[in-house]
């Protein structure tokens, strides 16, 4: 018997899940992390946050929306998951609350931005860094939000934190077993599972690089 035959298979989503447990944990203990949901993050510091995810969201949807027709992609990619309209609304208000003008950059975003780009060519690849951005933003995304919306003192749907507000979907639960339904149902075989699971470990390395920058000026950000 081969190791295959032996092996108990493991679905995709769950695989991608497992594949990805420690980085979740150190992306969810970084200190910028940490900081930002113990209300210690001032408006500039979630101002370069954001000003990051709009590079990221930017290549994401820019790529998600070329492979449209892409069998694999197609099946996940849906516009009501896009982000970047939220995240343009809520520069246009935190630019505003911090008194900063828009146009800090970050390299990590670009580093993290390029490598979704690259995926327009291998879209094995950019199932990971959907699931990565889009499944955490539908899961503790949203818990995230509720806990800036009391830090920050901005209420449910008030402008600010659109982000975090998926107004088309309507049961982010049910969604997220569709959405792994999908990942599921791809046909995939096991070399491509594993090309799958090895960028979503990337895709983490990138959000947890981006931390890391941010971590670098916690001194100007301190609330
Ligand atoms: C601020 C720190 C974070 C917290 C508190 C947090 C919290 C959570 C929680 C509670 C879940 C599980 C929700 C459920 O069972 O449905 C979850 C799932 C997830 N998170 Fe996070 N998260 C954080 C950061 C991140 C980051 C930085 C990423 C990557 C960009 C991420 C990606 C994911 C993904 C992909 C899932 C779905 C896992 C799956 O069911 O396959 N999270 N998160």
């Amino acid at each position: 018997m081969t190791l295959l035959e032996t092996t108990p298979t493991e679905t995709l989503s769950v695989a991608m899940r497992q594949g990805s447990m420690a980085e979740h944990t150190e992306a969810e203990n970084a200190g910028f992390t940490s900081q930002l949901l113990e209300g210690k993050i001032n408006e500039l510091g979630y101002l370069h946050y954001l000003e990051a995810l709009r590079t990221v969201y930017g290549a994401l949807e820019k790529v998600g929306r070329t492979l449209l027709e892409d069998p694999l992609v197609g099946t996940l990619h849906d516009l009501r998951l896009e982000r970047a309209a939220a995240i343009d609304a809520d520069l246009a208000y935190w630019s505003q609350r911090a008194g900063v003008e828009l146009g800090h950059t970050s390299a990590a975003a670009t580093a993290y931005a390029e490598r979704i780009e690259a995926a327009a060519a291998n879209p094995l690849h950019y199932v990971a860094h959907h699931y990565t951005r889009y499944l955490g933003d539908l899961s503790g995304g949203l818990a995230i939000g509720r806990v800036l919306g009391r830090t920050y003192e901005v209420a449910p749907e008030a402008p600010g934190l659109a982000f975090y507000e998926f107004a088309e979907i309507e049961k982010p639960k049910v969604y997220k077993d569709g959405y792994r339904a999908a990942l599921d149902a791809l046909p995939l075989d096991a070399a491509q599972r594993e090309t799958v699971v090895a960028e979503v470990k990337v895709a983490f390395g990138h959000n947890q690089a981006l931390f890391e920058e941010l971590g670098q000026s916690l001194a100007a950000y301190q609330r």
